[in-house]
């Protein structure tokens, strides 16, 4: 019996990452946060091609081959390794979050995440998250989940879960973080954040975690019965 591909894309802080690890452990399923792969390479970008105050793309474009992310399983955490080294918390700072829409819209950071996402889903068994997994990825998902929350929620919720980083955060930057990236984001030229026509969409605003959990764990069983 051949596991599901489930895509779920949706705007920053709709708890996509979160949900999608409950569900992959629930279901056995192999989860990729992509959103991490482009705050991998944001974080590359920043340490070996910053210039004084922007990040110079065309040293990007061409360090790109010296790039080598990895998810590695320890304990309960999923964490992100760049050339060898842990980055999890470093993915993190706001610095990379005001960075990561400028480095996601590069066609080239694109490119080369796209068959490394691909790559890992070829199997089945998989839950992506991301921003154009159903539309660009993963176009044959077997199941896809658009995510949508209000700002204020999204601020509140990106807010706490900084907090419990240990990562310094303050409630207004945060919000215009959000709302500057999901402009970007659903604007850019290639592979813009955007509802897939066959996505269901849940707009989890007055839902918590489980509560949203429990609903697409729902829809899952009842639509993924055949795979
Ligand atoms: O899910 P996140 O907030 O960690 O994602 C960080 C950024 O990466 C987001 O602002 C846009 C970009 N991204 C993307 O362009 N395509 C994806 N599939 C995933 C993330």
């Amino acid at each position: 019996m051949k596991k599901p591909v489930i895509a779920i894309d949706g705007y920053s802080s709709t708890g996509k990452s979160s949900i999608s690890k409950v569900i992959a452990e629930k279901l056995g399923l192999i989860h990729l946060d992509t959103g991490a792969l482009y705050r991998g390479i944001t974080y590359f970008a920043l340490e070996n091609c910053f210039e004084i105050d922007h990040i110079d793309f065309e040293k990007l474009s061409q360090l790109l081959c010296k790039v080598h992310l990895e998810f590695i399983q320890k304990n309960d955490e999923l964490l992100l390794f760049l050339n060898e080294i842990d980055v999890s918390k470093e993915i993190r700072t706001s610095k990379v979050s005001d960075f990561v829409s400028i480095v996601a819209r590069q066609p080239e950071v694109r490119n080369f995440l796209l068959d490394t996402q691909r790559n890992i889903a070829e199997k089945g068994g998989v839950i992506m998250d991301g921003r154009d997994i159903g539309t660009v990825v993963l176009p044959n998902a077997d199941l896809k989940f658009f995510l949508t929350a209000s700002i204020e929620e999204r601020t509140k919720r990106r807010f706490h879960e900084l907090v419990s980083l240990g990562i310094d955060a303050n409630e207004t930057e945060v919000r215009q973080n959000l709302i500057n990236r999901d402009k970007m984001d659903s604007e850019r030229e290639i592979a813009p954040l955007k509802k897939s026509e066959d996505a269901i969409l849940i707009d989890n605003s007055d839902l918590n975690k489980e509560q949203t959990i429990a609903l697409m764990l729902e829809i899952i069983n009842k639509n993924c019965k055949a795979h």
